[in-house]
């Protein structure tokens, strides 16, 4: 038996929607889809749910699962799981009035337009335009993009999201369309997504909408001198100037440290620790010294490029590759301390023509800490999942196995750890606003859980979260990295 937890909503009955829970009898292999059936039959409960297909093409029976858009035809049920309406007005239980948006598309005129004063009608497309549109044309209108969204949810801002932007980055591309599609994408909001990457994650159809559509739309932007915002010109001007993307006011990490073991495992710092969080960078030399590992930490290294690409600067990207291709040439494995560093190399990296073999420094330690040398911290925490590290590497369980082996660690998992916090993407720049709210959502969902401290594992997290716990008077909860707490593990008293 298992225990499932639907949404109910009767206007005429009902003030607003509240949750109910139903017991049934799970089959293999279950959808959502025939648990609300078995539901409905056991309970006589007649909750109501558009669907068609039931083959995962139609897209008609969006809902939110756990927070996160599916289909409920083809997600499998699980026991605990909440089932909620999309982000629209609900009409009855899951069935939701989405023409809100259908509005706005045809508002947009998102589609080509046959009539005899489209003069571009008759243009054909090149095998580029071929490659670019399919890339993002195969939604089938399910919305759970748009549910998804955290800036979509959360944030009461002119932006068209992830499915508005895929649908522009499609037209922009087909020299049959007769708008000016990035113009619109910029009105649209193109500068205020936070490349969380939470739509490609719930897409059935796997459309990559954050990395195809709109850092496209951002690098045809900056090409047109339309972007980026000018809060980013900066992060250009300083990797231009020095390499890094930040500004160091005393020595580097690097500098610092001159750390060459003639080993095969090499650091890349990232641009946060060598010239702004050294200390995070001292504590990992202090993890690896009590568990007997050695590695080099080169120079010459630079920037991961991920600030550009993220903005769509991405005209002196392969400048940088090539230098830490070269610099990182003779190494067996390359460990980032960054998520977003470690994203970057892994996934855009080897569009370059760079293929380092990139862990991220919770899955290269999580087999290699010893504990038997560890104090017991007697604390609290819970875990934050960087997006560039959960959804854009992959990685979930290494970091928890970590904060696991630690003594006297008692873990308390958040509600939607995966939540973006609203770091990522340039928004801290150039749209502080957004940032603030998410990471203020993010705080209260941290103070809900009654840990005393937030650990994470990318710098950029830590600040936002740290600026959104002080937002809600809870300074006492500390926002940390991972390598810090190890460090506080390994001190020696
Ligand atoms: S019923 Fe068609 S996609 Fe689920």
């Amino acid at each position: 038996m298992i225990k499932v937890y639907i949404s109910r909503f009767d206007r005429e009955v009902d003030e607003k929607p509240h949750l109910e829970c139903y017991e049934i009898e799970k089959t293999p292999q279950m959808k959502v889809l025939d648990a609300i059936n078995a539901i409905n039959e056991k309970y006589d409960a007649d909750i109501s749910i558009r669907s068609s297909c039931r083959a995962g093409q139609c897209g008609s029976c969006g809902i939110l699962f756990n927070g996160n858009g599916a289909l409920a035809c083809q997600k499998e049920i699980k026991d605990g799981a909440i089932i909620e309406p999309q982000n629209f007005p609900v009409i009855k239980d899951l069935i939701v009035d989405k023409s809100s948006i259908e509005k706005e598309v045809k508002e947009l005129q998102l589609s080509l337009n046959p009539e005899q004063n489209n003069d571009k009608i008759n243009e054909n497309l090149t095998p580029e335009n071929m490659k670019n549109t399919k890339k993002v044309r195969s939604c089938i209108e399910c919305y759970s993009c748009l549910s998804t969204c955290p800036v979509v949810k959360f944030i009461k801002t002119k932006f068209g999201g992830p499915y508005i932007m895929r649908y522009l980055s499609k037209f922009e591309s087909d020299p049959r369309d007769e708008f000016n599609r990035l113009d619109e994408s910029l009105k649209e909001g193109l500068y205020k997504c936070t490349s969380c990457g939470k739509c490609k994650a719930v897409c059935p159809k796997n459309i990559n909408t954050f990395g195809d559509a709109i850092e496209r739309l951002r690098e045809i932007a900056c090409k047109e001198n339309k972007g980026p915002l000018p809060e980013h010109l900066a992060f250009k001007e300083n990797i231009q100037e020095t390499g890094r993307s930040i500004k160091s006011k005393g020595p580097s990490f690097i500098e610092q440290v001159k750390n060459e073991n003639n080993s095969k495992i090499a650091l890349f710092t990232g641009c946060m620790v060598d010239n702004k969080l050294q200390h995070i960078g001292e504590a990992l030399m202090d993890v690896l010294d009590a568990n007997g590992i050695k590695i080099d930490i080169p120079e010459g290294q630079v920037c991961c490029g991920s600030p550009l690409i993220r903005t769509g600067q991405t005209d002196i990207v392969q400048e940088l590759v090539d230098k830490n291709k070269e610099v990182f040439k003779n190494y067996d494995t390359v460990i980032t301390i960054c998520a977003g560093c470690g994203s970057t190399l892994k996934n855009n990296h080897p569009k370059y023509g760079s293929n380092l073999n990139v862990m991220d420094i919770s899955e290269f330690l999580v087999d290699k800490l010893d504990t038997n040398k560890m104090k017991e911290l007697n604390t609290s925490v819970t875990w934050h999942d960087p997006c560039h590290l959960g959804r854009g590497q992959g990685i979930k369980d290494a970091p928890r196995d970590i904060l696991n082996q630690i003594k006297g660690i008692e873990f308390k998992e958040m509600q939607y750890p995966c939540q973006c916090c609203g770091a990522g993407g340039g928004i801290k720049a150039g749209h502080p606003e957004i940032a603030s709210t998410l990471a203020k959502e993010k705080a209260k969902m941290i103070e809900e859980t009654g840990a005393e401290s937030v650990i994470t594992i990318c710098p950029f997290c830590q600040y936002n979260i740290q600026d959104g716990l002080n937002s809600i008077n809870r300074e006492d909860i500390k926002t940390m990295n991972i390598i810090e707490l190890l460090q506080l593990a390994y001190q020696k008293d």
